[in-house]
């Protein structure tokens, strides 16, 4: 074990864009283990868009605090225990945010949950984590896509809309993506077999969905909002839902985006549009897992993890979630299992 934590700590609230300087480096002695109490040696660390939230303000979480460690889903190996629950070798997943060692006896955001033997630790981050809960719920509870219906899906190579899309063809529907770049749509279109895919960047979303919708959308899965949200509201089926995961376009705004212009498209089409937070739905993971697990193991649901080295690049990693330099799952390594054992 190493006989410091290299932590990074949130410095000022973001205006604008992230950037690295609303981060500060620090390095203190590792912490002491109390009754109740366990460290984990953090492994993986999540990069999640919402992180830019709980940097700026209180969103369905308290903000991070300034001066507090970054707040971060990740994965990690228990080193030291004096919990009941817990034992030195543990493999588990939780909040314990941007740091090497994590004193921790739960956290308010997320239960800490041991990782079954067996599956990879970065899963839990995404493909068998949060990712695919959110793509799971958000489709079924919120989406209810029926055998035959259409679903668009923004955002469709990174790490929700690639599973809510594939999810979404297990379910029987027609479905084309939106991402941006011709790599990304040639991997949706290709090994995630959606339907169709619109490149953002160099096509007219809302004639292209047109063409490629002429029914309408029954069901449009938004990660991003703004633009890529009316452009969805124009082509809404009589009906139809909307399901509000994200708005990734709008996360580093300085000043909030005007509402959609075509909105009263929901009254004139009896569409309606819902949003949800995957966090409401955890004591329910494992009627997900039931259904999730098969699907990953017998490759029906495909997945990429972007891997990016170390903790120090944790900033540049959260940062290039919004410029699109991630394809599939963006983690973080910051230590193999081994030093947690050595
Ligand atoms: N409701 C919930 O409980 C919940 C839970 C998890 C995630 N989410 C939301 O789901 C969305 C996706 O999250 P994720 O973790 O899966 O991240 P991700 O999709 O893996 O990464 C973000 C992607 O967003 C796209 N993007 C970034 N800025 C954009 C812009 N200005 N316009 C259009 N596209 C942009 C980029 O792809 P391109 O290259 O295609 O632009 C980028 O790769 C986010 O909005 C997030 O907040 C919601």
């Amino acid at each position: 074990m190493a006989d410091k934590n290299r932590k990074w700590v949130l410095k000022s609230r973001p205006r604008g864009l992230v950037e690295r300087g609303n981060f500060e480096w620090k390095e203190e002695p590792l912490p002491a283990i109390g009754d109740g109490e366990f460290l984990v040696r953090n492994l993986w660390l999540s990069c999640d868009p919402t992180q830019r939230g709980w940097m700026e303000r209180d969103t369905y979480v308290p903000a991070v605090g300034i001066g507090e460690v970054m707040r971060s889903v990740s994965a990690g190996q228990v080193v030291e225990s004096k919990h009941p629950g817990f034992r030195a070798g543990d493999l588990v997943s939780g909040a314990f945010g941007w740091q090497d060692y994590a004193l921790n006896n739960e956290s308010d955001l997320m239960p800490v949950t041991k990782v079954p033997e067996g599956v990879p630790l970065t899963l839990p981050l995404g493909t068998l984590g949060i990712t695919s809960l959110t793509a799971y719920f958000g489709l079924r509870d919120i989406g209810k896509p029926e055998p035959g219906e259409t679903v668009v899906v923004s955002g469709a190579a990174g790490a929700t809309g690639s599973v809510a899309g594939q999810i979404a063809k297990i379910r029987g529907c027609r479905v084309v993506g939106i991402a941006g770049g011709a790599d990304k749509c040639e991997w949706l279109t290709g090994e995630l077999g959606f339907d169709a895919a619109i490149d953002y960047k160099f096509e007219k979303v809302s004639a292209r969905l047109r063409e490629l919708c002429p029914q309408g959308i029954d069901v449009f899965w938004d990660n991003v909002g703004g633009e890529m949200l009316e452009a969805a509201l124009s082509n809404i089926a009589m009906g139809g839902r909307i399901v509000i995961c994200g708005a990734i376009s709008a996360y580093n705004a300085t000043e909030p985006p005007p509402g959609p212009r075509n909105y009263m498209n929901l009254l004139a089409r009896r569409a309606r549009m819902e949003g949800f937070v995957v966090f409401d739905y955890l004591d329910r993971t494992d009627e997900a897992m039931a259904e999730l697990v098969p699907w990953v193991m017998q490759g029906k649901i495909r997945y990429r993890e972007d891997v990016r080295d170390g903790l120090e690049n944790a900033p540049q990693a959260l940062l290039d979630l919004f410029s699109g330099g991630n394809t599939g799952k963006l983690i973080v390594k910051i230590a193999d299992p081994e030093a947690a054992e050595s």
